[in-house]
């Protein structure tokens, strides 16, 4: 069978996201978990290219200031909603907030590749990451006064 995120290449990354989710919505909501600890994220599929991960978020949790070393992200908010804060590199190893958005369900966030951004859930949340390539961790900053 041919892998879900194989055919995300082939067309708009954020068509496919939308029609994807759209279609799974169910078997999304009943994968994604929930941890005290922390934001969880659990792999959904994976090509050579790209990965496709759910990650579930409980009210207030929130991200590192941080960029997707270079990957090409596109995410879709499954459940709930989120606060995300854009920014720019000041230094180093720190950045400035330069905007924010609010997400909600069904909105969809595309990052290219220099992105620096920090996500919060407003409420408990699920949402949906395409990866390319594959995700590995990102650089993380302080935030600059
Ligand atoms: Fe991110």
């Amino acid at each position: 069978m041919q892998s879900a995120v194989q055919l995300a290449t082939a067309v708009s990354p954020c068509r496919w996201l939308a029609e994807w989710a759209r279609i799974r919505d169910r078997e999304l909501v009943a994968a994604a978990r929930f941890d005290r600890a922390g934001y969880t994220r659990v792999l959904v599929d994976r090509t050579a290219a790209a990965e496709l991960w759910l990650l579930g978020w409980r009210a207030g949790q929130t991200t590192a200031i941080h960029d997707h070393a270079g990957c090409e992200t596109t995410s879709i908010v499954v459940r709930g909603s989120l606060l995300e804060g854009r920014y720019e590199q000041v230094g180093l190893e720190s950045a400035r907030r330069i905007g924010e958005r609010a997400l909600v369900e069904r909105d969809l966030e595309p990052l290219d590749a220099s992105s620096i951004h920090r996500v919060q859930a407003i409420e408990s949340a699920i949402t949906l990451h395409l990866y390319a390539p594959r995700y590995r961790p990102g650089r993380t900053f302080a935030e600059a006064t």
